[in-house]
């Protein structure tokens, strides 16, 4: 697909994810609107949402509003987060099968949407076993969107294409603790801790647990291959965007260490849960879709996410 075939509606884009597909979408030049709360559409009222799809006929949507949070948000809103984003997802669909059936829907599903119990995250067995509980609003409306997908596929042949995506981290995040991203706070802890002097800095849990990360723009650049085709082989079934690899706390305090020259003293505190040990996303569906796709090294990310983090703190 050629990019002046290309016209795509960007839902949330004035969020942390949202912002990076609009940055790639830019660069290339494709022609997208954006929308959310801030720009005027709430995606929960079907009118409104029909309206825009009316009015803009896109070929893509790339879905990234959600009312998402923290852990702590995520359980202390939990009624309002699954009512909110299950009458996001059914307006969307609603309105597509409506307005525009041909428009393909791009829909990043957040990894807490697996399995609590597994510790490598393969595809196949996304759907075996309940999410945890302490994500059960959002991991639960991520597979109801899902399942909405799949039944206007049935009846209305709607097209979507699923990413499942590891945490993200990046410029752009919400700066609201409550919204704020685990990696992010980190980078912003380090930045305010080295601003202000700080001969101490306080890290939750041992440091033990490994994690997978996904730079956002490196996500944006993802979505920008898959807009251009659409087609390729395996986007059929909900993909992981994995590298199949983690780094532990640990590793990316010493990593941030480095990065800020930080002299000053860490504190773990271990009173603090550390979660799981291990959650890192099986490679082997998305190394045979994008064979020569190269992510962002850690660093160059890190060091990236800490110019915006200083470029906003008032110091
Ligand atoms: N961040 C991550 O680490 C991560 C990882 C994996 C997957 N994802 C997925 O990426 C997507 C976006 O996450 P994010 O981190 O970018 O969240 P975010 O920063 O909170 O952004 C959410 C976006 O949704 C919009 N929105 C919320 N409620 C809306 C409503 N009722 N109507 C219209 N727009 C609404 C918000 O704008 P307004 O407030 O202006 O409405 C904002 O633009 C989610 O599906 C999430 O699961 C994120």
């Amino acid at each position: 697909m050629v990019v002046a075939d290309i016209k795509a509606v960007v839902l949330g884009a004035t969020g942390f994810v949202g912002q990076s597909v609009t940055q790639v979408l830019r660069r290339q030049g494709v022609a997208y609107v954006g929308a959310s709360r801030a720009l005027g559409v709430d995606l929960r009222d079907p009118a409104a949402t029909a309206a825009l799809l009316r009015r803009e006929q896109p070929t893509h949507i790339v879905n990234c509003a959600a009312n998402v949070g923290s852990l702590n948000y995520v359980t202390e809103q939990a009624g309002t987060v699954i009512a909110d984003n299950v009458r996001m997802a059914l307006s969307l669909y609603e309105a597509v099968a409506r307005e525009c059936p041909q428009a393909i829907v791009i829909n990043p599903i957040a990894n807490c949407a697996y399995p609590a119990e597994a510790d490598v995250f393969r595809e196949e067995d996304w759907l075996e076993g309940p999410v945890h509980r302490s994500v059960l609003s959002y991991g639960a409306s991520r597979r109801l969107l899902w399942n909405t997908a799949e039944c206007f596929a049935m009846q209305h042949g709607v097209k979507s294409i699923h990413l499942l995506t590891p945490n993200m981290y990046g410029p752009y995040d919400s700066t609201d603790p409550n919204k704020t991203h685990a990696l992010n706070a980190l980078v912003a802890k380090f930045v305010k801790a080295r601003l202000a002097c700080q001969p101490q800095l306080v890290v939750w849990g041992t440091g033990a647990p490994i994690r997978e990360w996904l730079y956002a723009p490196d996500f944006g650049r993802l979505v920008w291959e898959v807009m251009q085709h659409p087609d390729r082989p395996g986007l059929e079934q909900p993909t992981n965007l994995a590298q199949n690899s983690g780094l532990s706390v640990r590793e990316l305090v010493t990593l941030m260490q480095r990065t800020f020259n930080y002299q000053g003293q860490i504190i773990w505190d271990a009173a603090k849960p550390d979660g799981a040990l291990k959650k890192v996303m099986n490679n082997a569906r998305f190394r045979c879709i994008f064979p020569a796709f190269q992510f962002t090294p850690i660093d160059d990310g890190i060091a990236a996410t800490a110019r915006y983090y200083e470029s906003i703190y008032p110091y």
